[in-house]
Parts: C-alpha cells; structure tokens; sequence
C-alpha cells in the first residue's frame, strides 16, 4: 500500500525525468551523421515538442476526433483474435492459429489504439524518413494507419498497407481511412500466417515497417525474419509493446543483437531498428519514456 502511494507520488517526476532525458537523446541522435538516424532523432524531439504544422494538426485533430466517435461507440462486433490475448495469456500456438472467437464493444477494441504520443511519434517518423513502401501489421479500428497515411498524404508520396486478422475491425479500419479521404493505404483482411507473405511480396522493397499485431516472442521473430529479405537496405521497423511481457522484451533483445540490425532505439514501450545489409558497427541508444 505505502509502496503503491510512493510510486504514485513519484510518478509525474520520474515522467519528467524521462522526458527531458528523451529530448536530451533525440538531440543527440538529430545531429548523427547517419541520415536515417538524423530523421529518427528529429522525428522523435518534434513528437516530444508536440510540434505540428497547421496542415499536421489539422489532420491529426479529425484522426482524434475520429477516435473519439469510436471509443463512445457501444456497438457489438465479432471478433476473431488470431493474437497472444493479455500479456499473460497463456495460448498455444493451435488456439493463436485457429482465432478465439468472442463479441466485444467496438469503444473497447479502440481502446487497443496506440495512444496520441506514440501515434504522434509514427506519424513524425514517417514524415521525417519519407517511406515509399510501408507495412503494419495490426490495423486494428485504423488509428495508427490513419496517422501514417496522413503522414504519407503530406510528404506527397507513398502507400501503406495495413493487415488484420478480424473481418469486422478490419472492416471499421476502412471506414476510418474512408471518412478521412485517404487513398494511400489498403487494409488486407485475414491471419498473418496467411496474408503476410503476398503483402509484403506485393509491398516489397518496404522502407518502413510497423509491426503491432502479434505480441508473442516466437510471432515477432518469426515475422522479423520474414520481413528481412523484403525491407530495402536502411529499412526502419518499428516494433511495439516491447516491454509487454518477458516474450516480448526478450523478443527485442534478439533483434537488437540480429546481424542486419544496425542501429536500434529502445524507448521502453516502442523499440526502432535500423535494418543495413552489412553494418559496420552497431549502435544503441535507450531513451524510456
Ligand atoms: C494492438 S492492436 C493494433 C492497434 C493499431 N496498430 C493502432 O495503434 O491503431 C493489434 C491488432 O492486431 C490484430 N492481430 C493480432 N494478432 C494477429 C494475427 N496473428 N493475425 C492477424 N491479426 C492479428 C488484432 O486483431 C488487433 O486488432
């Protein structure tokens, strides 16, 4: 109890440690002499300064408005979750494979939504690293893809494609991306074990890559070295939830120690790999927030 009211107390501190960590090492990898590694470092202090131009706030002002109308929404669905359920859910490899079928409210599934930050901090990436190719894996309601592919929308070029496994999520995903005119993404419906492959077959060569679908060790590897011959050299993939579980922490350990992974930034909730074909030296960088 006294332990929980301490923790509570020195929460806003620590979080204003971190922040002005983060900023310090955003600074720092802004002025790398590596261009990707400059565009992540600049991406990551204007997502930190919350520093939108009116055209970004603009759009980033209907996707939040969009995810309001969605989290008040208290309409039944089907769901089909071809993922690993809580972070200690205990399902084999048969039951992830097979789907668990359940009903859910269409505010509740939202709810699984990258928050403002993080989406701030996608839509800043992609802005900064100008993707020709992106992929995600879990669409979800459409949130995340929606800020990538205003992202996309406002650099003029490029095109996202964008996986779920659940026909009736994926369905309001393109509603999202309807309401909100974008004709730079596609939503591909169906398990990755079974959409993945022609995706990224058809997405190839992928520059940048978000994978927040499956958040179980053995799905992240498997996927990560799936994706490999189809990310372009100097590829930036951004996994989430890296902190989840042990899985998934130790998921990302094995990606940062991977041979084509050259540089990697550890930000405690989303890690950013750097993928080169033959890295002369690696780099790490850990910046929680
Ligand atoms: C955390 S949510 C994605 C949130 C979304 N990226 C956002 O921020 O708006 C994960 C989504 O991945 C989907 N998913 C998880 N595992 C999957 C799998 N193996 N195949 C297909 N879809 C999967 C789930 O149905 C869920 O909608």
């Amino acid at each position: 109890m006294i332990k929980r009211i301490i923790n509570k107390l020195l929460w806003i501190p620590r979080k204003m440690y971190r922040i002005t960590n983060a900023k310090r090492e955003a600074v720092r990898l802004a002025s790398s002499h590596n261009p990707k590694l400059k565009a992540i470092g600049e991406a990551l202090g204007e997502a930190l300064a919350a520093s939108l131009s009116p055209e970004e706030k603009q759009l980033v002002d209907r996707i939040e408005q969009r995810r309001g109308f969605l989290l008040r929404s208290e309409k039944i669905i089907e769901v089909i979750d071809y993922g690993a359920g809580n972070a200690d859910s205990r399902r084999t490899r048969e039951e992830m494979n097979k789907g668990v079928r359940s009903t859910a409210v269409v505010g509740k599934v939202s709810q699984w939504s990258k928050p403002a930050f993080w989406a701030l901090v996608l839509f800043k990436l992609v802005r900064k690293l100008e993707p020709n190719s992106s992929l995600e894996l879990g669409t979800c309601v459409g949130i995340s893809a929606a800020y990538l592919s205003a992202a996309l929308q406002l650099n003029g070029k490029g095109r996202l494609l964008s996986l779920e496994g659940s026909p009736a999520i994926a369905e309001i995903a393109r509603e999202t991306l309807r309401d909100m005119k974008f004709e730079n993404s596609s939503v591909i419906t169906g398990p990755f074990y079974e959409t993945l492959k022609a995706s990224m077959e058809s997405a190839k060569p992928i520059d940048f890559f978000f994978n927040d679908g499956h958040h179980d060790h053995d799905a992240v590897i498997q996927y990560f070295n799936e994706s490999l011959p189809n990310l372009a050299d100097q590829s930036v993939v951004v996994f989430d939830d890296i902190s989840w579980n042990p899985g998934m922490r130790k998921a990302w350990v094995e990606i940062e120690n991977h041979p084509q992974v050259s540089a990697t930034i550890d930000l405690e909730t989303i890690g950013i790999a750097l993928i080169s074909r033959h890295p002369a030296r690696k780099e790490k960088f850990r910046m929680p927030l």
